[in-house]
């Protein structure tokens, strides 16, 4: 299946159609959960491979073997995309399921079903960062440009999968409403990753102790990975991922925005933000020590929107 230049259009939503169909766009609002299934939903570049990654090991018990064995998309699933239903098929015992589709697309197939269920939220502007660089290597996503054209289609919703802010607030307005949800920022999870882990453990009733923890950190660090071709993405071919245009494992930092907007695209994007997110009933706390956000031209945190995201969930 190659269709590379392929845009799916489904619920007002462009998706890529090397990897989905109207099809397996379908079945998943559809799909049935079980009550054992950890389901991980993300935005695109929120942090997605790194909670596979994670949550792989918390379930192996800090054993890499599955891990350094099994791609992430054959033992983590994206329930949308066309081969999905196959690979759950063949898969015993626990599934761990990865989504990005908008919960509201969800809503019917995951209310009333006990699946765990764990959101990774992103500072948006390192998100949009990410992503654009990701489309300069993802041959089945469009040429994205400039990054100020990027940026505009990003702030209206028009990039693949949708609208970022939408995408947030539809996932995060669901305590109380899906039996088993916990929300976690990849800010959080790059401040403090063993509390994160222990965090994420606890909740998938799976808590690690002594070496199953440290094994467990030392796998999912963002230098393990980037060498670890099952998460890498090193394994697709060049026609569809050229790794000559970029890496998957990029930088992972947190702030590191700063190197790529301009004054102009800080004040557009802070002011869309502001207008998209003020009917948002969640508190974030988007709080990014100066120290650790590593992003030179200063690396001062500046005001509201240089903040990590994170939910008071
Ligand atoms: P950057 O492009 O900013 O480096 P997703 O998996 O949702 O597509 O997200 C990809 C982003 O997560 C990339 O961000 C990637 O580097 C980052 N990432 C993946 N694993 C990570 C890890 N272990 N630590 C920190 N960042 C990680």
């Amino acid at each position: 299946m190659a269709r590379l230049d392929v845009t799916e259009t489904f619920h007002h939503i462009s998706f890529p159609g090397h990897i989905h169909t109207q099809d397996s766009l379908k079945c998943a609002l559809h799909f049935q959960f079980q009550d054992s299934d950890t389901v991980i939903a993300t935005y695109p570049k929120s942090g997605t491979t790194w909670m596979q990654e994670i949550v792989t090991l918390v379930k192996n018990r800090g054993d890499p073997q599955l891990s350094k064995t099994v791609p992430n998309w054959a033992r983590a699933p994206w329930l949308e995309q066309h081969y999905s239903a196959k690979v759950l098929e063949a898969t015993q015992g626990h599934r761990i399921i990865t989504t990005h589709l908008p919960y509201n697309l969800l809503a019917s197939a995951l209310q009333g079903s006990k699946a765990k269920v764990i959101y990774v939220a992103r500072n948006p502007k390192d998100v949009v960062v990410s992503y654009y660089h990701f489309h300069k290597m993802a041959k089945f996503l469009p040429e994205p440009n400039s990054f100020d054209e990027f940026l505009g289609s990003f702030l209206e919703g028009s990039v693949s999968y949708g609208s970022w802010f939408d995408h947030v607030k539809g996932w995060t307005s669901q305590t109380g409403v899906l039996a088993n949800v916990l929300y976690i920022s990849y800010e959080e999870m790059w401040l403090d990753l063993q509390g994160s882990m222990e965090r994420i453990s606890s909740f998938l009733q799976c808590p690690l102790v002594g070496e199953e923890l440290t094994n467990s950190l030392r796998h999912c660090s963002f230098s393990s990975m980037r060498d670890n071709a099952m998460v890498n993405y090193t394994l697709i071919p060049k026609e569809i991922m050229d790794h000559s245009k970029g890496k998957f494992m990029r930088k992972g930092k947190i702030g590191d925005w700063r190197n790529t907007f301009t004054e102009e695209q800080i004040g557009l994007f802070d002011t869309v933000y502001s207008y998209q997110m003020q009917d948002c009933p969640l508190t974030f706390m988007w709080e990014c020590p100066p120290e650790s956000c590593g992003g030179g031209g200063g690396g001062q945190a500046s005001g509201d929107q240089d903040r990590a995201l994170s939910s008071n969930t």
